[in-house]
């Protein structure tokens, strides 16, 4: 019955690790993911902390992205960390996480010019380090919208922007978070500063590669002198061309962050692997700190074997882990997965939510 005996293959996920002030059972982490469920006003719920509860088994959960502040808003129904009851929300989260064994940080998501009005409490323009207008449309909720052009930050907004970042950081560590990881993927505000596709400004946030990690670097540097470096993570996903990025210098670029990242001794650095092995290297080599890795789209096996091959130091897994409450114990014992369901990726109520069932014994 290969389908029921625990796969050897696995054995390198299965060894404890510390990472920062983190002590971690094994090297399985579940990946941010976005699912629309929070209230209107950006709280977390009772059902948001059921979901993540039922998670718990994972080394480390990663939040869904979480807008530090009202500007930070892009999608409906998302989660926020820059007022009370928001931190209320996440508090209920966070014990639900921990009174199940496990352990979670917040992912601070701020989206930049990936907004439309209609989705923010403020219903302002999108902020961005350009005015650089993204292709494609929004969701919202009088249906798919074409996002506008957003209003380019001044020097002084970018510097208000990061101690937002700051801010919320300390407002997750006061919601009973474990840390907080920094979005730096994807084609959200950091990652819009870092590509040269989208940051075509001349201040010190601009004009080089140095000015444009600049933004990414003093977000870190704030955040982990609030929270401490070891309680810090950062998300990357070098190459990425989701949400209309165009970077034209990745294996400059990227080598160019990491060396600015390095001193501040973050808790980890989390790489989205795009594909390219060579560039993957590279950043390995200028890593030498904790590194997860999500290998996307690939089956736990080849993940694991990132570890085996000293590639990444975690593994972390989205949909998969989506889909199966209980991977940890699934993987552990061969039996077979769950399968992710895309239709309820995305907002409704507990419907391919808190419903995908666990093992039964
Ligand atoms: C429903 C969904 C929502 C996601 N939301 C986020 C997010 O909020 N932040 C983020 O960094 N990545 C997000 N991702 C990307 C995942 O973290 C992961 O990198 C991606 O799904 C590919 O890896 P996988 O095969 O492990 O799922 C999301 C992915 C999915 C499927």
């Amino acid at each position: 019955m290969p389908d029921h005996t625990p796969d050897t293959a696995l054995d390198s996920l299965w060894t404890p690790t510390t990472i920062g002030a983190l002590d971690l059972p094994h090297r399985l982490v579940m990946a941010p993911m976005t699912r629309d469920r929070s209230t209107p006003a950006g709280v977390p719920t009772g059902l948001n902390a059921e979901y993540y509860a039922q998670r718990a088994s994972h080394a480390l959960i990663v939040t869904e992205g979480t807008q530090p502040s009202p500007d930070g808003q892009g999608y409906l129904l998302t989660p926020g960390i820059h007022d009370d009851d928001q931190v209320a929300g996440w508090r209920t989260v966070t014990d639900a996480v921990h009174a199940a064994g496990g352990r979670v940080v917040i992912q601070l998501m701020h989206v930049g010019r990936i907004s439309h009005p209609d989705n923010t409490p403020h219903g302002r323009q999108p902020v961005a380090p350009s005015a650089v207008r993204p292709a494609g449309a929004m969701f919202t909720a009088t249906g798919p919208q074409e996002m506008p052009e957003p209003r380019e930050l001044s020097t002084t907004e970018v510097e208000e922007t990061v101690d937002d970042f700051r801010r919320a950081a300390a407002r997750a560590v006061a919601a009973g978070a474990d840390g907080v990881e920094i979005h730096a993927a994807n084609g959200y505000l950091v990652h819009q500063f870092l590509a040269d596709g989208t940051n075509r400004r001349t201040d010190r946030y601009g004009a080089s590669i140095a000015g444009r990690v600049r933004f990414a670097v003093e977000v870190a540097t704030a955040v982990a002198a609030e929270i401490g470096p070891d309680r810090t993570g950062l998300r990357i996903s070098p190459g990425n061309p989701y949400n209309d990025i165009t970077e034209t210098d990745t294996h400059e670029l990227y080598p160019a962050l990491l060396t600015a990242l390095h001193p501040l001794r973050l808790a980890y650095l989390h790489v989205m692997h795009g594909g390219d092995e060579a560039l993957l290297d590279t950043l390995r080599a200028q890593w030498p700190a904790t590194l997860i890795l999500n290998r996307g789209g690939a089956d736990v096996p080849a993940r694991a074997r990132d570890i085996d091959a000293g590639t990444a130091d975690l593994v972390s897994v989205g949909a998969l882990a989506l889909a199966n409450p209980d991977l940890v114990e699934r993987l552990r014992r061969g039996a077979d997965l769950n399968t992710p369901d895309p239709a309820t990726f995305y907002g409704g109520g507990a419907a391919g939510y808190t419903d995908y069932p666990a093992l039964t014994d």
